[in-house]
């Protein structure tokens, strides 16, 4: 896969009203009222999208995303589903589990020290050329202040790791300080103490959420990148416990296993059926106005690259304007998932391979230095918890809607006060840790 940030995807400032959409909308009440044996009939339909709009823009820059630090969370997110792209074509057949954010933090970090021409691919990867924001540090500052507040319940933090007694400018510093909050970190070239240091910041990065790491920090390091992130889902609505019970997850089209599937015969969900996705997309809101989209295929299939192709911070901002209440018989599966290990690869097929070659980063050190490794270390999970025990109630329908998450599906969890992409999976297996 060469291009991961396909044409389509760096779309922006007037959004393009593809056939997905449209396809969305129109189908929204037929999906919800045929419930859940509308997945049968889901090939093409009537009322399919006017042809003349197609790939026209024909609609204005939403507002939201006039909003400084909402386009700048477009922009990272942009770059987030670029790499949760590469990760899962990297991975065909085994769960993707990604924070995007702490990746992108680090590297926005890091361009703080780059020059002209290394900047600039930076700006690119993270979609910075196409907003203008003459603070784009300042306005991360605020993105990070928003995700990160006390009831989002994220643990999120990014750091950046020098070669063995580098001496950098305190110009590059200060402003890393203030508009980050993170202090660069050299390390000292005794092995032991590097990497009992660099576990303990992620300790307290994430309250001992993320275990320590018994892996060496690679022998190598010029400058690592190193993004940490622990969620713990707090439905809306909590899950009855007493309903949770072993149920079949289907891994594919033969094969089944047995996991605890949390139910609710009553959850009121925002819902709607993607005809050109083939997908059943549902939001259940977490506290903290935070929400998980989930993209569930009308067939169980592992392969859901039409569905991550489409991933874009403007189609998933459509999706959640476009989605009707429902209520549904609602089954999901509990998750505890965890990833560590290095994104080094993903991240020079992002267009960054120069930053691993000869960058410019004279503004840190004088010394020539690159990208070596990018790290990542994160938890997720979600299970019953969550704030009040019963919903509102739902709006009627004759034929209450099934939404089972018992096949292989996508979630994205982002916030929904700046629409920023916080964590995205790819979940085949819910047994996987
Ligand atoms: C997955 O599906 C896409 C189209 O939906 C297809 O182009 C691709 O070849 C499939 N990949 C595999 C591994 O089957």
């Amino acid at each position: 896969m060469e291009e991961p940030a396909a044409g389509s995807s760096r779309a922006w400032g007037v959004r393009l009203k593809g056939p997905g959409m449209q396809a969305l909308v129109l189908l929204l009440w037929t999906g919800a009222l045929l419930g859940s044996g509308s997945c049968q009939n889901a090939g093409p339909e009537e009322g399919s999208p006017a042809p003349d709009t197609v790939g026209a823009p024909v609609e204005e820059e939403d507002p939201f995303f006039k909003v400084p630090v909402n386009k700048l969370a477009a922009a990272v997110s942009n770059f987030g589903y670029d790499l949760y792209r590469v990760r899962s074509s990297e991975s065909p057949t085994a769960n993707v589990l990604l924070s995007p954010l702490s990746v992108a933090t680090a590297l926005s970090a890091l361009s703080l020290g780059a020059e002209q021409r290394t900047e600039s691919s930076l700006h690119r990867a993270l979609y910075y050329d196409l907003i203008s924001n003459p603070d784009l540090h300042g306005t991360y500052k605020e993105l990070l202040a928003a995700v990160t507040a006390p009831q989002k319940n994220l643990k999120s933090a990014s750091r950046i790791i020098f070669e063995k007694k580098l001496r950098i400018k305190a110009s590059f510093v200060a402003p890393l300080e203030k508009s980050y909050g993170t202090r660069p970190r050299i390390l000292t070239g005794n092995s032991r103490l590097d990497l009992q240091e660099v576990n303990n910041w992620v300790q307290a990065q994430t309250k001992g959420k993320v275990a320590r790491s018994t892996r060496e920090l690679p022998g190598e390091i010029s400058i690592l990148l190193l993004g940490v992130a622990y969620f713990k889902g707090q439905w809306v609505t909590k899950f009855d416990s007493r309903k949770t019970s072993l149920e079949d997850f289907h891994l594919d089209e033969e094969r089944t296993v047995k996991v605890p599937m949390m139910s609710d015969p009553k959850a009121v969900l925002r819902y709607g059926l993607d005809s050109d996705l083939n997908c059943k997309i549902a939001q259940l809101p977490l506290t903290g106005s935070m929400s998980i989209i989930f993209f569930l295929p009308l067939k169980v299939t592992q392969n859901l690259t039409m569905i991550e192709e489409s991933l874009t911070s403007e189609f998933i901002h459509d999706i959640d304007r476009e989605l009707k209440t429902v209520q549904a018989v609602l089954t999901v599966p509990k998750l505890k998932l965890s990833y560590e290990g290095e994104l080094t690869k993903s991240v020079q097929e992002l267009k960054l391979q120069s930053l691993f070659d000869s960058p410019d980063f004279s503004k840190i050190t004088g010394k020539p230095i690159k990208l070596t490794q990018v790290e990542h270390r994160i938890g997720f999970e979600w299970n019953e918890d969550g704030g009040s025990a019963t919903s509102s109630p739902g709006p009627r329908l004759t034929f209450p809607l099934d939404y089972h998450l018992n096949q292989p599906f996508i979630f994205v969890l982002r916030d929904t006060d700046t629409g920023a992409l916080l964590f995205i999976g790819k979940i085949l297996d819910p047994r996987s840790t």
